[in-house]
């Protein structure tokens, strides 16, 4: 077949690259950036990192707000779609990018492909929420990590078109997982954050998400980030250029014990969460990652897409939204300060990933025929 892929964010490089080998192996690709990130820190250093394959159609699209960018999106997508001859457009996630590029293939009558379909907050205050019920109701082919959003598709009348095929992001982390076993990484990563980092003496933090660059939101997290940091335990809070840019306007300045760092490339996160104590973040990705991983993960939100993180006894997420005495108390459970170091060891050495093969599942079930599988 020829694909059309749209990204256009960060997540969504990352998900490309764990899916274009295997895209490719079985149809031609055309591959559109939207430059909805286009920092180089966010978007440009991941085409080298991740050995993507440079852009068809880079848009430079990025900044302003949602419906702003969105209509910019659309108008754009929307006669590159039509002239690039195409049996499908494939999009990712959840972002501004995946909403336009679903609806003007639609509108254009060319059938969508979204991969991490049916994943719900079920809080329609997200943009995320909304751009992901879209979507996935323009969709033909529906790929769903897990059972839960196969189950969350079925309940809104989705069941034609949908395949639950794993989790693309352990693909790409099962591949990569060896560069980053051995604690020695710390010492270059170190360098290069300019913070001297060592197994289980930090936490990793990250804060993305728009309801949490609302003032009083940045307040209550900033105040949270700065109580659990520990004296010879930092927080190293790799920063959106958004919420940085938030934080400056709402003169909040980090308190001592948290470092700020700028967002950092693939494997450096994925070592960064390793070999961290625990994890904070409001990043669904990353959530993820440290479940694999193992770490403990404090989720600076109230509700989550990702429910079997969070789910039993023994799971390595939990929720505690900004509440301050919440996440204190967690961390003392999950990461006692002097069990840490310990912990971290134990976990690096003993960790072992196996990739569900998502990848090759969804290149296998794009075919010409259209509905191509029915529950
Ligand atoms: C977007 C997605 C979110 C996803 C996240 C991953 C939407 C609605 N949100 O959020 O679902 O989890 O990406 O990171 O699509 N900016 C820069 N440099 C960049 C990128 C952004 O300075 O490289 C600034 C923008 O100018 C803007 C702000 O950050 O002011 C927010 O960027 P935007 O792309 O609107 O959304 P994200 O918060 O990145």
């Amino acid at each position: 077949m020829r694909i059309v892929s749209v990204v256009g964010t960060r997540p969504q490089l990352i998900k490309a690259a764990a899916l274009q080998p295997a895209l490719r192996r079985h149809h031609r690709e055309v591959f559109v950036d939207t430059g909805q990130h286009y920092d180089d820190a966010m978007a440009g250093n991941f085409f080298e990192e991740l050995g993507l394959t440079r852009p068809d159609h880079s848009l430079g699209i990025g900044g302003g707000g949602h419906g702003d960018q969105t209509g910019r999106l659309l108008i754009a997508l929307e006669p590159l779609l039509g002239d690039a001859n195409a049996d499908a457009v494939l999009v990712y996630g959840d972002t501004n990018s995946t909403l336009a590029g679903a609806l003007a293939a639609a509108k254009l009558g060319i059938p969508v492909a979204h991969v991490e379909a049916g994943l719900r907050s079920f809080d329609r205050r997200m943009p995320e929420e909304l751009n992901r019920v879209v979507a996935d109701h323009v969709s033909r082919w529906l790929f769903a990590p897990t059972p839960a959003a196969v189950s969350n598709l079925a309940a809104e009348g989705i069941t034609s078109g949908v395949l639950e095929v794993g989790d693309l992001m352990l693909d790409l982390a099962t591949r990569v997982i060896e560069e980053v076993r051995n604690p020695a990484v710390l010492a270059t990563i170190g360098l290069g954050l300019g913070v001297a980092v060592s197994p289980g003496r930090f936490l990793y933090a990250t804060v993305h998400r728009a309801e949490n660059r609302d003032p009083n939101a940045m307040a209550r997290w900033s105040a949270l980030l700065g109580a659990v940091a520990e004296p010879g335990r930092p927080v190293v809070l790799a920063l959106h250029p958004g919420t940085r840019a938030a934080l400056d306007a709402a003169g909040i300045a980090l308190p001592e014990g948290v470092l700020i760092v700028e967002p950092q490339g693939y494997r450096t996160s994925l070592a960064l969460q390793l070999h961290a104590a625990a994890v904070l973040t409001d990043s669904g990705g990353i959530q993820r990652e440290s479940a694999w991983l193992g770490v403990p993960c404090l989720v600076l939100r109230t509700t989550t897409e990702w429910p079997e993180t969070v789910g039993g006894s023994g799971s390595s997420a939990v929720l505690v939204g900004l509440d301050r005495e919440a996440a204190l108390r967690e961390l003392a459970a999950r990461a006692p300060l002097a069990r840490t170091a310990e912990q971290a060891a134990y976990r690096a050495s003993h960790l072992y990933l196996v990739g569900p093969g998502a990848a090759e599942r969804i290149a296998s079930a794009l075919t010409g025929a259209g509905e191509a599988f029915e529950k």
